[in-house]
């Protein structure tokens, strides 16, 4: 009876492994819903295209990414384009932490600090295809203990995302299975709501950004790590996306700008943490919205996250090329300085260096708790 039931359960299972989908002959996976395409590669379960219509109905390519699907896993300069890294996401200062009177060393990637998880995280990984629908994609990791270098026991990765009109969404889900450890998970899109196809500017500067409950932020060292400091966003100051809408570049010009994202390596612009400081009310409202006056796309980001970092493409430095479906006459083919805005929701960042600031129910997991879970969606429209 029991070997009938397992036979019977093994039958689909290995029918399934060998009807693996496969990817079109791009090499990527699309999936279309009204009013939007979407391209994924199992490298980093990255997202590369995302095609919406502007406001004249043109269709425009906003996400950066590559055309050759191949290159993703050998791109020498690897920017997480629309990745999924993890299992902990974002900095770890000093490439350091402790959990339960164990001290663990992580990877320094970045100055004496750790990038998500370090050379083997999981935006460095070829993730298994479980699933494939004409809306919804689903990938999965395991990774191993120790896999990403100095995070204790096996992690059980998942990733799905899907389409609707006009609207993608990402369900993000990971369960420590034998020991306590760091989980912080995110997607990390880069945009440019213009496909590059604007003839004044190849930039992002003149994007709208509001951030309306962002009005404090993750304090930083020199070399953007977590201080533990929680610092207000005054109103008018360069950090201040909260009192209104503002444009990216609006404060290019203030002294502040040259360091606001770390001084030792001078980045200029934006490369920082917005805490969401919330009611529980306002938890339907984006946390995040973004907008081109060029072209009139603009998007609005939900997330269940308390945080959202925003990076101003400060290291772009002219050697990423644009892909076929995106550039103009203000282009070289590449992406220049400030050429786009990579948009992260995650709880604070370095939060396992800071039990101070209580997040660590939100940022370690084990056996014994719940897996992570988190919910990102982006919704488009055009605005007048
Ligand atoms: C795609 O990238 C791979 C890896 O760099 C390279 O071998 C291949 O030639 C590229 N193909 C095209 C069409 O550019
Ligand atoms: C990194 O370590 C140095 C030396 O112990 C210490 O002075 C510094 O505060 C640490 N940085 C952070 C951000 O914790
Ligand atoms: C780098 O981090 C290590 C701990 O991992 C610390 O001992 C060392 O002082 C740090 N160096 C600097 C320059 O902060
Ligand atoms: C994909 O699945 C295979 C077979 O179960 C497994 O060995 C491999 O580790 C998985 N790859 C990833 C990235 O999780
Ligand atoms: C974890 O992996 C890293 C990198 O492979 C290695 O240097 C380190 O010694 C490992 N940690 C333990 C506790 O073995
Ligand atoms: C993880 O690996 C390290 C060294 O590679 C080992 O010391 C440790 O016991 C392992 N932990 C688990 C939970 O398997
Ligand atoms: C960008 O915005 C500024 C200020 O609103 C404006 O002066 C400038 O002409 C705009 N540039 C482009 C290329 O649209």
């Amino acid at each position: 009876m029991i070997k009938a039931l397992f036979t019977a359960l093994l039958l689909p299972l290995s029918v399934l492994a060998k009807d693996a989908p496969e990817p079109g002959p791009d090499g990527k996976y699309t999936l279309t819903a009204p009013g939007i395409t979407a391209k994924f590669v199992a490298y980093s379960a990255a997202i590369t295209n995302l095609i919406v219509k502007d406001r004249n109905g043109v269709d425009r390519d906003i996400i950066l990414g590559y055309d050759n699907a191949s290159f993703y896993p050998v791109d020498p300069n690897h920017p997480d384009y629309g990745a999924v890294p993890g299992r902990y996401v974002n900095r770890i200062a000093n490439h350091t932490y402790e959990l339960d009177g164990t001290r663990y060393f992580t990877e320094a990637n970045d100055g004496n600090g750790t990038l998500h998880s370090g050379l083997n995280g999981w935006s460095r990984r070829t993730w298994n295809v479980s699933e494939v629908t004409e809306t919804s994609i689903t990938f999965t990791i395991r990774d191993e203990n120790n896999s990403s270098a100095g995070m204790p026991g096996l992690v059980l990765g998942t990733v799905t995302h899907s389409v609707s009109a006009n609207s993608w969404s990402t369900k993000l889900k990971a369960k420590a299975v034998d020991h306590r450890t760091p989980i912080m998970l995110t997607t990390h899109p880069y945009w440019n709501l213009d496909a590059f196809a604007n003839p004044d500017t190849d930039l992002v500067l003149n994007h709208t950004l509001s951030l309306p409950f962002g009005a404090r932020m993750i304090g930083i060292d020199p070399n953007t790590q977590s201080t533990g400091d929680l610092p207000k966003v005054a109103k008018g100051s360069i950090n201040d996306f909260w009192s209104k809408p503002k444009q990216l570049g609006a404060s290019i010009n203030d002294p502040a700008w040259v360091g606001n994202c770390g001084t030792a390596s001078g980045c200029s612009g934006y490369n920082n943490q917005w805490i969401v400081d919330r009611e529980a009310a306002d938890e339907d409202k984006p946390i995040a919205s973004l907008s081109s006056d060029w072209s009139g796309i603009k998007w609005d980001l939900h997330s269940d996250q308390a945080g959202v970092v925003v990076y101003s493409c400060y290291w772009m430095g002219g050697v990423n090329e644009l892909k076929a479906s995106q550039g103009g006459k203000a282009t070289n083919g590449f992406v220049q300085r400030n050429g786009c805005v990579a948009v992260e929701p995650q709880d604070w960042v370095d939060g396992i260096n800071h039990p101070e600031w209580k997040r660590l129910d939100k940022q370690i997991y084990g056996p014994d708790t719940g897996p992570f879970e988190s919910s990102i969606s982006y919704k488009f429209s055009t605005i007048k």
